[in-house]
């Protein structure tokens, strides 16, 4: 059985993990538009995992006698500044979603619940793996510079999205 304080912080997740799933297609969607097809595939493929990982968190919180709630749309940024701009946004939210499951352990220490505190073991490898992979990209950006994004654009073609083997 969950506690009031562990399951109101795994139901926020589910809120972020569906947000972040809605920012990542709304950045893949504007990428598609910009006419980069290798930066747009990693996005959308991004944008699907986030949607696996808020299913995972609302089968769990179910399943340990808790009750889901599924979070209304909240609308992500439409317009990015560039390229370089963008990524620097994946990372800073990437950073964001680590610390908030990072606090829900925390939690889950503080009111004893070893259970999801063992289950989130999973979401806090796979945070270790998406912030990395983030990181590449930034690394591949800053040697291509902002002139060659096109060349940038058909590298990433062939990179797989972080986690795909994890947590799911
Ligand atoms: Fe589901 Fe990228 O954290």
């Amino acid at each position: 059985m969950l506690s009031t304080k562990v399951e109101e912080l795994l139901n926020a997740q589910i809120e972020k993990e569906g947000y972040s799933s809605l920012l990542y297609l709304s950045m893949a969607s504007w990428a598609e538009e910009q006419g980069y097809p290798g930066i747009s595939k990693w996005l959308y493929a991004q944008s699907d995992e986030e949607k696996g990982h808020m299913l995972e968190f609302i089968h769990f919180v179910n399943d340990r006698g808790g009750k889901a709630v599924i979070p209304g749309l909240k609308k992500p940024p439409a317009e990015h500044s560039g390229i370089q701009e963008m990524f620097n946004d994946v990372m800073s939210h990437e950073q964001f979603i680590t610390a908030s499951i990072n606090d829900i352990v925390a939690m889950c220490i503080e009111e004893r619940d070893f259970t999801t505190q063992n289950w989130l073991q999973g979401f806090v490898s796979e945070q270790i793996e998406e912030e990395a992979s983030v990181q590449e990209i930034l690394d591949k950006l800053k040697l291509v510079g902002s002139n060659n994004i096109y060349m940038f654009d058909r590298d990433i073609l062939g990179m797989r999205t972080s986690g795909t083997d994890t947590a799911e």
